[in-house]
C-alpha cells in the first residue's frame, strides 16, 4: 500500500531494509525484492491517459497494462512521447511547469495520482535512470551508489556495505569498480557512470525501473553490458525502457509498445511487434521505413 509506504518511510524505513539479506553465495543474482507488489496485479494498469505540455497533448488516450516482472520496450520515432510517457509512471512530469494530465494510473491497483500521495514516495518506488549518465560530481564510486539510502536514514553499516556490493554486482559494475570505491564517479567511463546510475537507483530497492534511453551514449560492449543486467533483474523487478534502437527493444523486451505521435499504435509481445505486427504504422516503423 503506497499509504502504508508512507509511515514507513516517515519511520527512515527503506522498503528493503527489513528485507532478508541476498545469498551471499550468489550476490550476482538479484535479490528478492519482496516490496514489488503482489503478482497477480500488474505494476502499471494505465487507463484513458493523455498528458498535456500548456495546451499541447503530448500523449493521447493511452490504454496499456504492464506486467509485474517483465520487461516492457517503449519504441517510436523521436518526439512521440515516449519520455512523457515514461515521466507519468511515476509523476516525475509533474517536476515540467505547465504539465499535466488526465485519466487513471494505477501502480500495482493503487492509484498513483490519488489524492493525498506524495510524489517523492512513488519516485522511490519507481526508480529512473536518464539517457545522459548524472552521478553526482562531488562524490565518490560508493557515496553515489549509497546516496539514496542515507537520505532515507539508514545508518547501519554492515547493511550500508552489503547494499553497495550487491547493487554494484547487479549493475554489472563491482569488478570495474572494487578497488575504487573511493574515487570519484565520475572519474569512471562514460558506460561506467551510467552502470553506477543504475547501482544508485537499484540500491533503494525501487519496485519498478524506468529507463529513458539508458544506452544511447554508451559503446556496444557497455550496451551488451546493461542489457545483460537487465534480462537479470526483471526476476525480480519490473522494467520499463525507452530505446531508439529496435534491435535492443527485440533482445531485452518482453512487451513492446510502438507509440507513434502521441499515440500508443501497438502494443504486444515482442516478438508480435516485430514479426507480426497488426498495424501498418508499426509495420512501416520497425521494418526501418520511418522513423
Ligand atoms: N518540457 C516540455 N515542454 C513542452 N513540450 C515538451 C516538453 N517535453 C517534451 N515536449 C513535447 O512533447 C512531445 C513528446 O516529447 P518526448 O516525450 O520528449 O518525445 P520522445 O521521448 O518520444 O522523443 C514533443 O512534441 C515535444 O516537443
Ligand atoms: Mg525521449
Amino acid at each position: 500500500m503506497i499509504t502504508s509506504m508512507k509511515q514507513d518511510s516517515q519511520a527512515g524505513h527503506v522498503p528493503a531494509a527489513s528485507t532478508p539479506a541476498a545469498p551471499s553465495a550468489a550476490p550476482s543474482t538479484p535479490p528478492s525484492n519482496p516490496s514489488n507488489g503482489p503478482r497477480e496485479l500488474p505494476a502499471f494498469a494505465v487507463k484513458d491517459l493523455n498528458l498535456f505540455y500548456g495546451t499541447h497533448r503530448a500523449v493521447q488516450e493511452v490504454n496499456l497494462e504492464i506486467p509485474n516482472r517483465s520487461v516492457t520496450a517503449i519504441i517510436g520515432p523521436s518526439g512521440c512521447g515516449k519520455s512523457t510517457f515514461l515521466r507519468t509512471l511515476n509523476r516525475m512530469h509533474e517536476l515540467t511547469p505547465g504539465a499535466h494530465h488526465t485519466g487513471t494510473i494505477l501502480m500495482h491497483g493503487e492509484d498513483l495520482y490519488r489524492a493525498g500521495i506524495d510524489p517523492t514516495l512513488v519516485r522511490r518506488r519507481v526508480g529512473m535512470v536518464f539517457q545522459k549518465s548524472n552521478p553526482f560530481p562531488t562524490m565518490t564510486v560508493a557515496e553515489n551508489v549509497l546516496v539514496g539510502l542515507r537520505l532515507n536514514g539508514v545508518k547501519d553499516k554492515s547493511l550500508l556495505r552489503e547494499r553497495l556490493e550487491q547493487s554494484l554486482r547487479m549493475a554489472a559494475l563491482w569488478d570495474e569498480v572494487k578497488d575504487n570505491l573511493h574515487k570519484s564517479g565520475i572519474s569512471l567511463s562514460g558506460g561506467q557512470q551510467q552502470r553506477l546510475c543504475i547501482a544508485r537507483a537499484l540500491a533503494v530497492r525501487p519496485e519498478i525501473l524506468l529507463m529513458d534511453e539508458p544506452c544511447s551514449a554508451l559503446d556496444p560492449i557497455a550496451t551488451a553490458k546493461v542489457e545483460e543486467l537487465i534480462h537479470e533483474i526483471k526476476k525480480e523487478y519490473t522494467v520499463v525502457i525507452v530505446t531508439h534502437n529496435m534491435q535492443q527493444a527485440a533482445r531485452c523486451s518482453d512487451r513492446t509498445a510502438f507509440f507513434y505521435m502521441g499515440k500508443l499504435i501497438e502494443y504486444a509481445e515482442t516478438k508480435a511487434i516485430f514479426m507480426n505486427p497488426t498495424q501498418p504504422q508499426t509495420e512501416a516503423y520497425v521494418s526501418g521505413r520511418f522513423g
